[in-house]
């Protein structure tokens, strides 16, 4: 069949109502073939703005990935991911976890400037029956963060059986602006994440038998749903995307290879929208897109992976032209279709030209430069979880040494500006650190483009070259509760690739 065929094809199957209930059946369980196409799952907001604390259970629960299969899972208060926690910048928020698992639970809120005694690191875990009620001061601009397990050694499992949620946090001047922002209606939280269920639905997970590019699931879910649909108004849609993968790089696109703009990275709104077509995303980022749905066409979304679209390691680029450009791979599904529907108020206002103004440090105010190596072939011995449980393998290293919860690898001050850069002997890597956000120079070796100098925490490494950001820490982090810095391939974390640094 010529490329030309199966593309009109496809794109006359998404103009289609619930186009996703064509998805391959071969990727079905029985019961699932016959379901009825699935809506996009909303988090239920959790309203953190007024000053009440948000009350967090951390629960076992059973969920439906698909109509009629249920999977034991895990999630806050609802039974897998949880609510999305609304704040507010210059806003106490207050957090109320209550661990009712057989399990200790750490967790952390990603992305958030907060110092490191309510940072939610490994330090921080709640037995099983424990409480832990934090409250942090919202002191950073509008932003898409996330929360999620950070238990010593269980990261992993925990966030795969659905211990992670969407934190938004809100100000005036991302408020003046005019971007889409009625959740659930034009502005859609789209938590993208892959699993493997075995033939009855349930999850399947080892952290001993992940191999070393982290443990890659076989099916794309979005809030907990395969291929969902959602409705929404013909106009301006914003996606606040996170990649909640434990281990796989996406490559998002559309299927008519429609333009977006993006206008946050994950720290907030950048300078100005950036008009794109497709956009990696690592482990533990986000953005923010706008979508422009006002031709009343609909929208799928594909979430590539990258080590399949990399065809023989030509780059990602060789593989969208095959997928654009005449090649014969068969175009996969969307794993999200957006839906207008003319009736719903559409927000159709411009984008705004200017959406922020981000000033990066003079050179002179950079104070000093720190160097990490991350390493996957180190010769590691066994490690000790939480609970006193061995972990298998700790084999994988930041400046040859695994994480070791009783070793503080950095001392950073308050402050100060720093340059941080990252080199990988071995394989690509999303380096997130704690407690801040940094602006990125260069990725592996090349200045960074656009779409990647707005506010970041998480930045790729590889072994071509030097990753460089500055960054400055605004909050402190002690010897007991310090801050981590690691890869946020979940299993490199749990493996090792991880170390702990104090702000004084
Ligand atoms: Cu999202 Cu330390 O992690
Ligand atoms: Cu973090
Ligand atoms: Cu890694």
């Amino acid at each position: 069949m010529s490329h030309t065929l199966s593309r009109r094809h496809f794109l006359t199957g998404s103009s289609v109502l619930f186009a996703s209930a064509a998805m391959s059946p071969a990727l079905f369980h029985p019961a699932w073939a016959a379901g009825a196409p699935t809506r996009l799952p909303i988090p239920a907001l959790a309203d953190g703005r007024g000053g009440d604390s948000v009350n967090l259970q951390i629960r076992a629960g059973e969920w439906a990935f698909r109509p009629g299969v249920m999977t034991p899972t895990l999630g806050f208060s609802q039974n897998y991911l949880g609510p999305t926690i609304r704040a507010r910048r210059d806003t106490a928020l207050t957090l109320h976890y209550t661990n009712t698992l057989d399990e200790a639970v750490a967790v952390h809120g990603h992305g958030l400037h907060v110092p490191g005694d309510v940072d939610g690191g490994p330090q921080l875990a709640m037995a099983p029956g424990e409480i832990w009620q934090p409250t942090l001061e919202i002191v950073q601009p509008a932003a898409t963060c996330w929360y999620h397990s950070h238990t010593h050694g269980a990261t992993g499992s925990q966030v795969y059986r659905g211990l992670a949620g969407m934190i938004i946090i809100d100000d005036d001047e991302s408020d003046a602006l005019g971007l889409p922002s009625r959740y659930g209606v034009d502005d859609l939280p789209v938590i993208i994440q892959d699993r493997t269920f075995d033939a009855d639905g349930q999850f399947v997970y080892s952290l001993n038998d992940a191999g070393d590019d982290g443990w890659l699931g076989e099916t794309v879910i979005i809030n907990g749903a395969v291929a969902p649909t959602a409705i929404v108004p013909a106009g301006k849609v914003r996606l606040r995307l996170l990649n909640g993968a434990n281990a796989r790089f996406y490559i998002l696109t559309f299927a008519d290879n429609r333009t977006f703009h993006k206008v946050a990275t994950d720290g907030g709104l950048m300078e100005r929208p950036v008009p794109m077509t497709t956009m990696e995303m690592a482990p533990g980022e986000r953005c923010e897109i706008i979508v422009d749905l006002s031709d009343g066409a609909s929208a799928g979304l594909l979430t590539l992976f990258e080590d399949e679209w990399d065809e023989e390691g030509e780059g990602i680029l060789s593989g969208l032209m095959n997928l654009f450009g005449g090649g014969d791979k068969p175009l996969p599904q969307p794993t999200l279709t957006l839906v207008p529907d003319p009736e719903l108020p559409a927000n159709t206002a411009a984008l705004p030209e200017t959406l922020a103004t981000i000033t990066r440090p003079a050179e002179s105010e950079i104070v000093r430069t720190r160097d990490f190596i991350l390493d996957m072939d180190h010769d590691g011995g066994m490690h000790t979880g939480h609970d006193g449980h061995a972990i298998q393998k700790a084999d994988m290293t930041i400046n040859g040494a695994v994480m070791d919860m009783g070793v503080i690898n950095e001392r950073v001050e308050r402050g100060q500006w720093e340059r941080w850069r990252l080199l990988s002997n071995q394989g690509v890597h999303p380096f997130h650190v704690h407690g801040c956000s940094f602006l990125i120079d260069k990725i592996e070796g090349e200045a960074a483009p656009d779409d990647q100098r707005g506010w970041k925490d998480t930045a790729v490494l590889d072994d071509d070259g030097w990753t460089e950001f500055v960054v400055r820490f605004d909050h402190t982090a002690s010897e007991a509760h310090p801050y981590m810095y690691h890869c946020h391939i979940l299993e490199h974390e749990d493996r090792g690739m991880m170390g702990q640094f104090t702000v004084t």
